[in-house]
C-alpha cells in the first residue's frame, strides 16, 4: 500500500477568540468538523459555531490536547486529535480522525493515526479508546462483550481492527420529539413525584450557583466512576470549584445554555441526582442532554425519571421552547437509563462503537 504523498498534518491554530485575525483556519476546522458529521448521520444535530466548538480547544489544566488539521491541496479535509487527561496516574489517551468521504479510502487516516500513538507512546499513555458512529449497513457484524448491542463491520470497524483495537461497547444516540412527548412527560413525572418522597428539584442554569458548586463538583465526579464503562478505562476525575467554573466557562463562553436538574435529599440537604440539558445559540436546532446520574445510594427511588422529567419540562416550556428534539448517548447494556428514556419517548437515531487498544 502506498503512502499518500499529497497531504499534510499541520497543528491546528487556536485563536484567542474568533474575531482574532488568525481565526480564518478554526472556522474552516469547524465547518469540515460539521461536514464530516452530516455525512456520517445525514443530519446536523451535532453541528457546533467555531464560537461554540472554541471553548473547548482552549488550553485546560484538564488535559493535553494535540489537534491536526489534514490539508490536501491547500484544503482542510479531516482532523486528527489526541486528549491525554491529567488526573494523577492517567494511562489514558482519547482519540479520533474524521476525513471528508471524498478523502477517505486512501492512506490518510493509516498516516494519521501514527501521529496518535507516537503522541501517546510520547507521553507513556498506554490505553487508547475511541468512539465512532457506525450507521446501519448490510453485512457482517461485530458484537461487544457485554453483549449488548452490534455494529456492521464498516470501514471504520476495519479501521479499528487493522489498527488492534477491540470493540468493547456499543452506545446507543436516542432522539425524543420534545412536544409529542410532553403528555408522557408530564405523566412520568408526576409518578416520579409521587415515588420519590423524600426528595425534591431544584434546578438552575449555568453558571452553577456558589450554594450548588461542591454537590455538583461531587455528583460530576462520580459520573467518571459510576456509569457502565465495560472494560473501558475511566480515570476517576477530581472535581474542585475551579473545575465548576471553568465547565461552566465553556459553555457559556460559546453562547450555550445549559439547565441542570437535581433531585435533593432534603433531610440532609444533600444533592444525589442530576441531568443536564443544553442548546446552542439557534434557539430552532436540536437540544442535548448530556450528564444524567443517581448516586448510587439514593438509586432506586424514580430519581432518574423525576430529574429528566423536570428538566425536559422546563426546557420545552421555558428555555427552549424551538428546539424540535433532545438527543442523548446511553451504553446499550444500561437498561435502568434505557427504561427511562424508552418510557419518555427516546428512540434509537444511532449506535457508536466504543473501541480500545493497550499498547505494549
Ligand atoms: C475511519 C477513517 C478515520 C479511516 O481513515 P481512511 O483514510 O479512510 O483510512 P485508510 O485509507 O488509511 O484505510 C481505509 C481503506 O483504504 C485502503 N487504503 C489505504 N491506503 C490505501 C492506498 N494508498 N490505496 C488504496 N487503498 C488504500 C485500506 O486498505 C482500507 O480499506 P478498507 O476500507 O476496505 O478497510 C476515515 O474513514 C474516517 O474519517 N471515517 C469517518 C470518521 C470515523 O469513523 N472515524 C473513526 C475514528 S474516530
Amino acid at each position: 500500500m502506498t503512502e499518500p504523498t499529497d497531504v499534510e498534518f499541520r497543528p491546528l491554530t487556536i485563536p484567542a477568540s474568533m474575531d482574532a485575525s488568525d481565526a480564518d483556519e478554526f472556522r474552516e476546522f469547524t465547518r469540515v468538523r460539521n461536514e464530516v458529521y452530516r455525512e456520517i448521520a445525514g443530519t446536523d444535530d451535532d453541528a457546533l459555531t467555531p464560537e461554540e466548538l472554541l471553548p473547548h480547544y482552549q488550553p485546560s489544566p484538564e488535559e493535553i490536547r494535540y489537534v491536526w488539521v489534514a490539508v490536501v491541496d491547500g484544503e482542510i479535509v479531516g482532523r486528527v486529535s489526541v486528549d491525554l487527561p491529567l488526573e494523577e496516574g492517567s494511562r489514558a489517551a482519547f482519540w479520533l480522525i474524521e476525513l471528508l468521504r471524498a478523502h477517505q479510502g486512501r492512506g490518510i487516516g493509516t498516516a494519521g493515526y501514527r501521529l496518535i500513538e507516537e503522541k501517546a507512546r510520547e507521553h507513556g499513555r498506554t490505553v487508547l479508546q475511541s468512539w465512532t458512529q457506525h450507521p446501519d449497513a448490510p453485512g457482517s457484524r461485530l458484537e461487544p462483550p457485554t453483549g449488548f448491542g452490534s455494529i456492521p463491520e464498516d470501514r471504520a470497524a476495519r479501521f479499528y481492527l487493522r489498527n488492534g483495537y477491540t470493540l468493547e461497547q456499543i452506545e446507543r444516540e436516542s432522539a425524543l420529539d420534545l412536544e409529542a412527548s410532553a403528555p408522557d412527560v408530564a405523566r412520568l413525572l408526576a409518578a416520579a413525584e409521587a415515588k420519590a418522597t423524600g426528595y425534591r428539584v431544584v434546578q438552575w442554569q449555568l453558571p452553577t450557583p456558589a450554594e450548588h458548586v461542591a454537590a455538583y463538583a461531587w455528583m460530576k465526579s462520580r459520573m467518571s466512576t459510576d456509569t457502565p464503562a465495560g472494560a473501558l478505562e475511566f480515570d476517576e476525575e477530581v472535581w474542585d470549584a475551579e473545575r465548576v467554573a471553568r465547565h461552566d466557562r465553556k459553555t457559556l463562553d460559546g453562547g450555550r445554555t445549559m439547565l441542570v436538574t437535581a433531585a435533593q435529599h432534603v433531610a440532609t440537604g444533600e444533592l444525589v441526582a442530576f441531568n443536564e440539558l443544553v442548546i446552542g445559540h439557534d434557539p430552532a436546532a436540536a437540544s442535548h442532554q448530556e450528564d444524567t446520574l443517581v448516586l448510587r445510594e439514593h438509586r432506586g427511588h424514580k430519581l432518574g425519571q423525576l430529574v429528566k422529567c423536570a428538566g425536559l419540562t422546563v426546557w420545552r416550556r421555558g428555555i427552549a421552547p424551538r428546539s424540535p428534539k433532545v438527543i442523548t448517548y446511553n451504553a446499550e447494556e444500561n437498561r435502568p437509563m434505557l427504561d427511562i428514556n424508552e418510557a419518555i419517548g427516546f428512540v434509537p437515531v444511532a449506535y457508536n462503537g466504543a473501541w480500545k487498544k493497550v499498547l505494549e
